[in-house]
């Protein structure tokens, strides 16, 4: 439920100066961020529980919970001394949370402690989607894009494609049918023996590798889909490192694991995963462009930006080929700085400040949904 907040209304054209302290605890990461109008970071406190689920290949639900419990207030406080701010009632303007998509447990927590703020200090509340916060990371501490726009979301939960028509307005054009990419390098890490969360590991081996060596499958679905599919690429990732099974269900075995490989082994399969997950991307990239360019698909004038967000934005090999893709298709970048591309809460606390300007505050009716507006 959305409503104006008719005491703090203004009539000025110019938007009035605003401070934001957002909150973040969607998944694995507890954060709060005090972001001045929309784009200045005064604060990004970042607590990862990175180590509480390592030995689990995988974030345990009610384990993230319970740390969200024990992190939030350390980090809420550590977000508002870094910023300066002594005074909270008199100092913010709002308190922002991310309250979709996410764990429910964990979303809980960060709404629960954004509603009491907001109540002891007065202030109107902000519930952002985190995956559409995403896509706005790119703009803190930078020029806003110009649009329409293509955007493209890369996390541990998401990959999708979307029509962006201005900062508010926009609609998925494409999705995973199976697993995220970031989900799928998280696998691929596991089956490689490089621990959770893999994917900066694997980038980083990938490096050190021949992305030729195996000719893993890069996904195109049909045609003209602009959808993405992660689990061929995972199974024959599985196929290549432990041999084709015998057996079926529990009864499955390999005649080998990741141990019976060396270094090198390791950063060959590295790079041709890596080949194979960024290409994929890449080619659903260039038919999501030309599609926004079609104008018989009802687009009325084709993008001028090229928008990224999400945890695999910090990915070396998409980073150099959409900086080359949006050269060649004349596009302005807006790709996040790798501090903001993982998960954090100065983009939830940029995001907020056009809601912020257009009265558009959520009341204490506020509640955690464990889906989001583009899943
Ligand atoms: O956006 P994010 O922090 O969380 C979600 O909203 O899901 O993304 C986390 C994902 C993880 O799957 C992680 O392995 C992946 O981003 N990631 C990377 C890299 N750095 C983080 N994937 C590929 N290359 C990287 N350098
Ligand atoms: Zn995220």
């Amino acid at each position: 439920m959305t409503h104006s907040n008719p005491s703090t209304s203004s009539s000025s054209a110019t938007p009035q100066p605003c401070v934001i302290l957002a909150i973040e605890s969607s998944c694995d990461e507890t954060a709060a961020a005090v972001v001045r109008d929309g784009r200045e970071v005064l604060s990004n406190v970042i607590a990862t529980q990175f180590e509480l689920h390592e030995e689990y290949g995988g974030v345990v639900p009610e384990i993230a919970s319970r740390a969200h419990i024990e992190r939030i207030y350390p980090v809420v406080k550590e977000a508002l001394s870094e910023a300066g701010i002594t005074n909270p009632a008199n100092e913010l303007d709002a308190v922002a949370v991310g309250h979709r998509p996410g764990l429910i447990g964990s979303l809980l927590v960060g709404v629960a402690a954004a509603k009491t703020l907001a109540w002891a200090w007065g202030k109107p509340i902000i519930g952002i989607d985190h995956v559409k916060a995403h896509l706005y990371a790119a703009c803190l501490n930078d020029e806003p894009p110009a649009y329409p726009a293509l955007g493209l979301i890369v996390s541990g939960g998401h990959t999708s494609l979307c029509a962006i028509a201005n900062e508010s307005t926009m609609h998925p054009i494409g999705r995973t049918i199976d697993d995220a990419v970031g989900e799928a390098y998280d696998k691929a890490a596991m089956m490689l023996g490089l621990g959770f969360p893999g994917g900066k590991r694997v980038d980083d081996r990938a490096h050190l590798g021949n992305e030729k060596a195996y000719d893993l499958p890069i996904s195109r679905l049909s045609p003209d889909s602009l959808d993405f599919s992660f689990s061929g690429l995972k199974t024959a990732l599985l196929y290549t490192v432990r041999g084709q099974p015998t057996g079926r269900g529990k009864e499955r075995t390999f005649a080998k694991d990741f141990e019976d490989w060396n270094e090198e082994g390791i950063n060959d399969l590295c790079a041709s995963f890596q080949r194979a997950a960024i290409g994929a991307i890449m080619l659903k990239l260039e038919r999501a462009y030309q599609y926004l360019c079609d104008s018989k698909a009802g687009n009325v004038e084709p993008p001028r930006s090229l928008i990224i967000g999400g945890g695999v934005s910090a990915n070396s090999k998409l980073r150099t080929e959409v900086a080359a893709f949006a050269q060649a298709h004349e596009l302005q970048l807006h790709l996040p700085s790798l501090e903001y591309c993982l998960d954090n809460a100065a983009m939830l606390a940029g995001m907020a400040a056009s809601r912020f300007h257009q009265r558009d505050f959520d009341d204490l009716s506020l509640s955690p949904q464990p889906a989001g507006s583009l899943s």
